[in-house]
């Protein structure tokens, strides 16, 4: 068989890939200058863009221009548009021009960044960036700071390099099967990426022992040292706990202080989780939530959250490098160089080998914003947040169900014309429909056994006008429902 002619072989030629990414570049620009052209929530159902993709590869090269022209059909109706103004569900994440030319440009070089040699600038850019985010947080010197994909990954490698600190366990060598029964703890409320980690670090979901919260939703300190003596007495062994600044439902903040403390006396890792809270704390007014984390082990904070940074970056700091190396480090001899002991080498600091040039898309974002603008960005989400607590507040027909340390507020509706048991299947329903109008995308959670709505507010491009625009989606349709 006669393969492609030779001059079909190698790259697209590069005049079309010139003229290709030009006509892209435009279309990226006049979507990001009309974020609210599509509706925020894809109305697709499930299967819908499966049955538009051909089922098997196309045999034959296609041009650049006809697969971009595919892009309105076959890709955007099933896109939920997280840069849209009116995406206040989960936490957002949103894409800043700076962030978007920042991956162009690491898929440009694409590097692997695994050793230093194999890229000097993705690795020393890593460590010089990192150390901006440390400073620009509060956080003392000595943090070291490497890119993760996800802030489960940051956890995942934190308390992994927790298990290493064990004195006198080596589940590296000789993994945990007749070894010491781990427990490490976090609050009821804390994010089920923890809960992970110790499915994948063989701790197990029952090695992960939830600590009860009080009443606005934060970590009880008295609990845990009473969790932590019972299982030193059952013959366990403690090992880590995991504080959240911002937990995921409510954005509550741990005594991460008096858990720091308790940690220091009981000598267990800490590790916090302030993935999306952690941001807060650019802004020196904010710089509180951080209360405490300097005493931390290692502490996890997504850029890709709240420092409008596009999806993923997660940072991880540690003030025990040498235990994450001490837990990841492997140095087969094809990865060994000259330069090993003089420079670090990234891979040593995480479960992948291979590691995107992620730094470039942080030092764009910081550089073209300032620490002042990303400050002034998040205190106006905060102020916003405030602005609608209070018309909440305001209007008898809906409670807030949890103090708003950050950007996100918990409330729902009351409808006093059903019973209690059907308040939950009203509140779904109110959240459903304002959903449906395109303009805004709202989740929910579940509080003491109650559902209730998040409106959280934490995307680049949204201001009052959105803000004000789903209060009144709100009131309207809860009117509709019988509020
Ligand atoms: C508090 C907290 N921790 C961790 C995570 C996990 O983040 P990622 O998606 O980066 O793994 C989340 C996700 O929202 C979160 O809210």
């Amino acid at each position: 068989v006669n393969g492609p002619p030779k001059d079909a072989l190698g790259d697209v030629d590069v005049e079309t890939f010139r003229r290709e990414a030009h006509r892209l570049v435009d279309w990226i620009a006049t979507y990001l200058a009309e974020p609210e052209r599509y509706p925020v929530l894809s109305p697709l159902a499930p299967g819908d863009v499966r049955r538009l993709i051909p089922t098997t590869a196309p045999r034959s090269a296609e041009p650049l221009a006809r697969i971009l022209d595919d892009v309105p059909q076959a890709v955007l109706p099933g896109v939920t548009h997280w840069n849209h103004p009116g995406f206040f569900a989960y936490f957002a994440s949103s894409a800043s021009g700076p962030g978007i030319l920042g991956e162009m440009l690491t898929a440009a070089l694409s590097v692997n960044g695994m050793l230093w040699k194999t890229s000097p600038a993705a690795t020393e850019m890593e460590v010089a960036v990192l150390d901006w985010v440390r400073q620009m947080m509060g956080l003392p010197e000595g943090f070291f700071g490497v890119i993760q994909d996800t802030a489960s990954a940051s956890t995942l490698v934190a308390l992994a390099a927790a298990r290493e600190a064990v004195p006198g366990l080596d589940a590296r060598r000789q993994g945990l099967v007749g070894q010491a029964r781990l427990r490490m703890y976090a609050s009821a409320e804390a994010h089920s990426s923890i809960e992970k980690a110790g499915i994948v670090l063989g701790i197990g979901q029952d090695g992960c022992r939830k600590i009860p919260v009080d009443d606005t939703f934060r970590m009880d300190v008295a609990a845990l040292r009473q969790a932590i003596d019972e299982d030193r007495a059952a013959g366990l062994t403690p090992f880590a706990v995991t504080a959240s600044v911002g937990t995921t439902s409510t954005t509550s903040i741990d005594p991460v202080r008096e858990v720091a403390q308790l940690c220091a006396r009981e000598r267990l890792w800490l590790h916090v989780d302030a993935a999306y809270g952690g941001s807060a704390a650019l802004d020196p007014g904010m710089r509180h939530v951080l209360d405490g984390a300097e005493a931390a082990d290692s502490l996890v904070v997504n850029p890709h959250k709240w420092m409008f940074v596009p999806l993923d970056l997660s940072v991880l700091f540690t003030r025990r490098p040498d235990v994450v190396r001490a837990a990841f480090s492997i140095l087969p001899e094809y990865l060994r160089t000259a330069e090993e002991t003089a420079a670090p080498n990234l891979m040593d600091y995480g479960v992948s080998l291979g590691r995107r040039f992620r730094a470039l898309k942080l030092w764009m974002v910081l550089r073209a914003f300032g620490h002042e603008g990303m400050a002034a960005r998040i205190r106006e989400h905060i102020r916003l947040a405030r602005e609608f607590e209070g018309w909440v507040r305001a209007d008898e027909r809906f409670e807030v169900m949890a103090p708003a340390p950050f950007s996100v507020v918990c409330f729902r509706g009351g409808f006093p014309a059903l019973p209690a048991g059907e308040q939950d299947a009203a509140n779904q329903r109110l959240m459903d429909a304002v959903n449906a109008t395109g303009q805004v995308y709202l989740s929910h959670t579940r509080l003491r056994g109650r559902l209730a709505l998040r409106m959280a507010i934490a995307n680049l491009r949204t201001q009052e006008r959105h803000v004000r625009r789903a209060w009144e989606l709100l009131q309207r349709e809860a009117g509709r429902l019988g509020a």
